[in-house]
């Protein structure tokens, strides 16, 4: 099995409900007015392109977000906020989640005086337990994989009227992961100032670490609908052994991932891809790269201790996975093909996110200090 695939997008966008929903959203406005809100830093790391051979490498540092150490409190607020202004009456919102998710729909839910129950999977490390019960929400561990528990919390939440908010969709439930889609758009906006310009944009390749793929969706969709085929070229980065979207290209359709779901990435350790996030992955990304725990280990080390006049990056084990996924498809021969598909070379501006921080201190401490 080769560590890449090569897709051949429509660059369309699909008249659905989620593509409805993302042109309506005004996620941007909404955050603004959160107390704890703040435009994350957009890094330029000179010293590692240089040392890369590559023109511009921008990190946009998603572990300062609302004081989460992720991205994903974005997707959650934006959720609750629109499920209120139609639902007032929910008490219970409840989820499934490998970590970061779950964290930010119990701050979102404390943000509204409502209450969280959160049940993850197996194998969740008692540090990121901690982080969502530290935002009052009812932490509980399922002996099942992610896909289900995503499953069990469905269920449990139709018994007990409890409002289900999940990143992921499938038949039937796509409105709250389109609103959830929604609010990640915020991380975009913010950056037309610096690298989104009007026409074009001022990077020419994004490399985007996927789980169910939500949020790699989103960013493809404010691509795709911001610029049309003038959009950055776009590479999804998944682990070797939890590489849905990969194994979905391969046999085009969505499928559960073939792999053993043993990766340090607990954030990219997820199921079968989310369906809306398929169609748009499909329509605009040009390839997925898989990476090994190796990989992204070493990329937390490099930006943990910059090169010359870079800044220091706190990136946990699924937010150093864009600068993993850069420098295979930079140095490793067996992916060649897909570096010259994408032209990545000595002129490329590219952009990466470091979607989480240290979630799980004592491992992010064990890996760089190793
Ligand atoms: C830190 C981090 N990065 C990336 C992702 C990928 O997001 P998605 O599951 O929407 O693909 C996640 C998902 O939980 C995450 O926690």
């Amino acid at each position: 099995m080769k560590d890449f695939i090569i897709n051949n997008p429509s660059n369309l966008l699909v008249e659905n409900s989620t593509n409805k929903i993302l042109k309506k959203s005004k996620p941007l406005i909404f955050h603004k007015k959160l107390r704890n809100y703040f435009k994350t830093p957009l890094y330029e790391l000179s010293g590692l392109s240089n040392n890369l051979n590559i023109a511009n490498l921008f990190i946009k540092d998603e572990s300062q977000r609302f004081g989460l150490n992720a991205f994903k409190g974005l997707g959650a607020s934006y959720a609750v906020s629109l499920i209120l202004k139609n639902k007032p009456e929910v008490s219970v919102f409840c989820t499934a989640t490998d970590g970061n998710h779950g964290k930010a729909l119990a701050w979102s839910s404390k943000m509204y005086n409502r209450k969280c129950v959160v049940y993850v999977p197996r194998n969740t490390s008692k540090l990121r337990i901690k982080g969502i019960s530290s935002y009052g929400a009812k932490v509980e561990i399922l002996d099942l994989n992610y896909e289900n528990t995503c499953k069990y919390a469905f269920n449990i939440s139709l018994k007990n009227n409890w409002e289900f908010v999940q990143d992921a969709s499938w038949d039937n439930y796509e409105t709250i992961p389109a609103y959830i889609m929604s609010g990640y758009l915020t991380h975009l906006i913010e950056m037309q100032d610096t690298i989104n310009f009007i026409n074009k944009p001022s990077i020419d390749i994004v490399f985007l670490q996927c789980g169910v793929g939500s949020w790699a969706a989103s960013c493809i969709w404010y691509y795709l609908n911001r610029y049309g085929i003038n959009r950055p070229k776009i590479i999804l980065v998944e682990p070797n052994e939890s590489s849905g979207v990969y194994d979905s290209l391969n046999n085009g359709k969505r499928v559960s991932p073939v792999g053993n779901l043993t990766t340090i990435m607990a954030g990219l350790n997820c199921g079968i891809p989310s369906k809306s996030a398929w169609n748009i992955i499909k329509s605009g990304c040009d390839g997925v790269i898989k990476i090994s725990d190796n990989r992204v280990k070493s990329s937390m080390k490099l930006l943990y201790n910059p090169y010359e006049n870079d800044s220091k990056i706190i990136s946990g084990e699924s937010g150093a996975a864009g600068l993993a996924g850069l420098i295979k498809c930079l140095s490793d021969e067996k992916v060649k093909k897909l570096k010259k598909h994408i032209g990545l070379d000595k002129n490329s501006r590219i952009l990466l996110f470091n979607t989480e921080g240290n979630t799980d201190k004592e491992s992010f401490l064990r890996i760089i200090n190793n």
